[in-house]
This record gives C-alpha cells, sequence and structure tokens, in this order.
C-alpha cells in the first residue's frame, strides 16, 4: 500500500527540505519507490539532489499544460522528484478560481499509485499548495526546530490542522513530531523536547542533531548518506527513516 506524507510547519528553515530529501533518500536506498513532491516556490528539493537543468515543474502540472509523468525526474535509484518552481506562485493563484480544488492532487496524480511513498515538501505558509498537499495524504509530519518561536509556532499549527479538517471534511493525521536541529549543549533544546513530549506524547520522534554536514550536503546536490556518510546526520537520518518504515500505515477513510 502507497503512503503518502506531506511534510508541514508554518515557520521557514525548521528543516522540512532536509527532512524531505534525506528520509526519501533513506527509503530509497532501502529499495522503496519513492516520488517526492516540492509544492515550494523556492524549488529547493531539485537543487538539494543536484538537479539544476529541468523543463517542467508541480506549476506546469497544476496547469494542466502537462501530465504528470513529463514532470517526474528520476534523480537516484528509486528516487524520482516532481520538482518546484517560481511559477507555483501563478498555477497557485489560478487554482484560487477551481471548483473543488481541493480534490487537486487526486486528479493529478491519479494512477501514480506505484509508488511505495508519496512525499510532499511543503512551503512555510498557509498557502492552498499546502492545504491540498494535506487534502491529498495520509499521514502529516511536523518538524519543530528548538527554539521557543518554533514551538509556539506547532502550536498554533495544531489548532490551524483542526479549523483545516472540519472545513474540508477530512482530517489530516498528524502522525510524527520531528524535533529538529537539536543541540545538547543549549539547554533550551532539552526543555523543547521536554515540552513537545508534553504535547504530544508518542509521537515526537528521537531528535535530529544539528550537524553541519546536512548544512553542506544540499549544496554539493548531495543527500547526506552520499556527502557524509558516517556523520551524525546520516546515522541520524537512518535512524528516522527505519522508524518511518516501521509504522503502520494509515488510511483515511472518509475519502473515496
Ligand atoms: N540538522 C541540521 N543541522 C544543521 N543544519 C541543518 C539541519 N537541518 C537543516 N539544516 C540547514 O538549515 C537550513 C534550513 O533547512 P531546510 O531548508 O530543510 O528548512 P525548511 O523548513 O525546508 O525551510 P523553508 O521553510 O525555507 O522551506 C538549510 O540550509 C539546511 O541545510
Ligand atoms: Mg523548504
Amino acid at each position: 500500500m502507497m503512503r503518502k506524507i506531506a511534510v508541514v510547519g508554518f515557520k521557514g528553515g525548521i528543516g522540512k527540505t532536509t527532512i524531505c530529501v534525506n528520509l526519501s533518500a533513506g527509503l530509497a536506498l532501502r529499495g522503496k519507490r519513492v516520488l517526492l513532491v516540492d509544492t515550494d516556490t523556492q524549488s529547493n528539493v531539485a537543487m538539494a539532489l543536484g538537479v539544476t537543468n529541468y523543463t517542467y515543474s508541480l506549476a506546469d502540472v497544476l496547469s494542466r499544460d502537462v501530465p504528470l509523468a513529463d514532470a517526474i525526474i528520476p534523480t537516484r535509484n528509486n528516487l524520482d522528484i516532481v520538482p518546484g518552481s517560481l511559477s507555483l506562485f501563478k498555477a497557485q493563484q489560478r487554482m484560487v478560481m477551481e471548483i473543488a480544488r481541493e480534490e487537486i492532487f487526486f486528479n493529478l496524480f491519479n494512477g501514480t499509485d506505484d509508488y511505495d511513498f508519496q512525499i510532499f515538501d511543503c512551503a512555510p505558509s498557509l498557502s492552498l499548495l499546502t492545504i491540498n498537499a494535506m487534502y491529498y495524504v495520509d499521514e502529516v509530519f511536523v518538524p519543530v526546530s528548538m527554539e521557543m518561536l518554533a514551538m509556539a509556532g506547532a502550536r498554533q499549527f495544531m489548532t490551524y490542522l483542526r479549523q483545516v479538517s472540519r472545513m474540508l471534511g477530512r482530517s489530516a493525521s498528524i502522525r510524527l513530531i520531528i524535533p529538529s536541529f537539536f543541540d545538547p549543549r543549549r539547554k533550551v533544546s532539552n526543555i523543547i523536547m521536554t515540552m513537545l513530549k508534553e504535547d504530544f506524547g508518542k509521537r515526537v520522534t528521537p531528535p535530529i542533531w544539528v550537524d553541519t554536514k546536512l548544512s553542506e550536503a544540499p549544496g554539493e546536490g548531495k543527500t547526506i548518506f552520499e556527502y557524509a556518510p558516517r556523520s551524525r546526520g546520516a546515522r541520524d537520518y537512518t535512524r528516522f527513516t527505519e522508524l518511518v518504515l516501521k509504522m503502520r500505515p494509515v488510511r483515511r477513510n472518509n475519502h473515496r
């Protein structure tokens, strides 16, 4: 059964893209077929995987200019992406006018069930694309960086998600809270870990530690497993990948 996951959070720079890229890479290395979709105008996913030259992006698919298959780029064994682009701004504006637009990913991604995972990287905003991605997926992962404001952002996000779910009649389930930028030397890291566990209990994963290798890898267009396979970051992401693989898949049954 294919698992559909969105990595979402309203704060910028909390590690969403890093999680998407390295989780996707980790799953691909374990033989899972992964489609990683970039819904962000910054198009960081393609960059991080060293894909610099492409013709079509998710924006062209959303505008119905090309079928999804034309925008899919194979990047590694088992790891395909649909890149983002600046044109997603315009595609999104057009989407505002559409009827039943929350169905858009169900329609456009119809017939792509041969992947084991579809993973959506989202922009740090309450955009229509983010909402529609959350409507499409079965699981939402929320990174929280070790800052008080990020913690506040996570709480706001939960409230918002409940409202959106009620509005759309389909609730996205928050399956994992991923502590990112963990630094044991900073007291705030431990404080936030405690707060997260109080708020979210078992859904909190072991933290991803701060590791400069993780910030250098995308500049080289490499995953952490390629750039620094023996690093702390590679270890954290190996463990995280295994955790995701062990989870029981959920399927929301209030749709289709
Ligand atoms: N654990 C980590 N240790 C050190 N640097 C990291 C770590 N995780 C991510 N980074 C770096 O921090 C920056 C922000 O991370 P990332 O791009 O993944 O965040 P984001 O939430 O996707 O940002 P945006 O909201 O802009 O999309 C990047 O330069 C990334 O390489
Ligand atoms: Mg990002």
